[in-house]
């Protein structure tokens, strides 16, 4: 009750109370600080705690890739349908319009150094500063890791000081668990490599589907996103998406099976009905060809 000068009684405040603090809903993220929260909370939906992230930034060593000739072109019809873009500082600042970005989320990659000319792309450097982050807006700096490669170390040199400048400013980071032409792609490896991430740091990894996936997610402690990896058919992309999400992928970080797929808008809106509406691959592949004939 407020007095005669409109001043509440202390009892109104609650005073004693305890405020009820609700856990945060990112895996692993109690504890962060309030702007790496409220980052996370842009990449992964409050509703359904997962994210559709649209993999873009292959030309950082792949060059101008097949479906990403034009990023101009390619990537804005897709956006309405994703929660957080993923791309380079020079193929988001050169082709995409801030005002697309809206509300959704940006993850920028921030290591570079390689290219497919070289056999061993473990030889990366960080060629983004958390200045240029901030200043791109990024809610998520995304460096390469390359276990067991010759530059193992090197990588993790940089996984650790991108989050050691991350975590000073409130900006989580991505590791990627990177998948060379000799490494393994067994639940094994992906065990070690996204738990080697993790203890290191990082807010989120991104790695690859495969067999006892459900294993790789029990042993991480944080989010793990996937990559789509090479084209496959469209119907057996939406199998793998689904099974990721099933086993408890935090979401899906996808590039070639959207933007290659022979309909890159209906692809998107396939994924995302998986991603957060929880289809099945059937119905998601039903739903594929239905907006694709339209
Ligand atoms: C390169 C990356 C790419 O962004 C990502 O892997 C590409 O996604 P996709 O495999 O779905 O094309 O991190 O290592």
């Amino acid at each position: 009750m407020a007095d005669k000068d409109g001043i509440l009684e202390s009892k109104e405040f609650g005073i004693g109370i305890p405020q009820e603090t609700k856990g945060f809903y990112v895996k692993g993220g109690n504890h962060y600080s309030w702007g790496m929260k409220s980052r996370l909370n842009k990449i992964f939906n409050p509703k359904t705690g997962k994210s559709l992230m649209l993999a873009f930034d292959h030309g950082y060593f792949l060059g101008p890739t097949s479906g990403l000739e034009r990023l101009d072109l390619n990537i804005p019809p897709l956006v309405d349908h994703i929660d957080c873009f993923m791309g380079t500082r020079g193929g988001m600042m050169s082709c995409i319009d801030p005002a697309l970005t809206g509300n959704k989320a940006i993850a920028l990659r921030v290591s570079s150094g390689s290219s497919i000319l070289n056999d061993d792309l473990s030889d990366e450097i960080i060629s983004v500063d958390i200045a240029e982050a901030i200043r791109m807006n990024a809610d998520l700096m995304a460096t390469q890791v390359f276990i067991g490669a010759p530059h193992q170390k090197e990588s993790i040199d940089n996984l650790s000081k991108v989050i050691n400048t991350g975590n000073a400013y409130g900006v989580p980071t991505m590791g990627v668990v990177a998948v060379g032409k000799e490494m393994e792609r067994t639940a094994k490896y992906f065990r070690l490599s996204t738990r080697i991430i993790a203890e290191v740091g990082a807010q989120v990894v991104k790695c690859y589907y495969c067999d006892d996936f459900d294993s790789v997610i029990a042993s991480c402690p944080v989010p793990i996103v996937i990559a789509g990896g090479k084209k496959i058919p469209e119907r057996d992309a939406l199998e793998m998406c689904s099974n990721s999400i099933l086993m408890g992928a935090a979401g899906v970080d996808m590039g070639r099976n959207i933007f290659q797929s022979e309909d890159p808008l209906a692809m998107v809106q396939a994924v995302r009905a998986i991603v957060h509406e929880g289809i099945d691959h059937k119905e998601a592949f039903d739903m594929f060809n239905e907006l694709k004939a339209k």
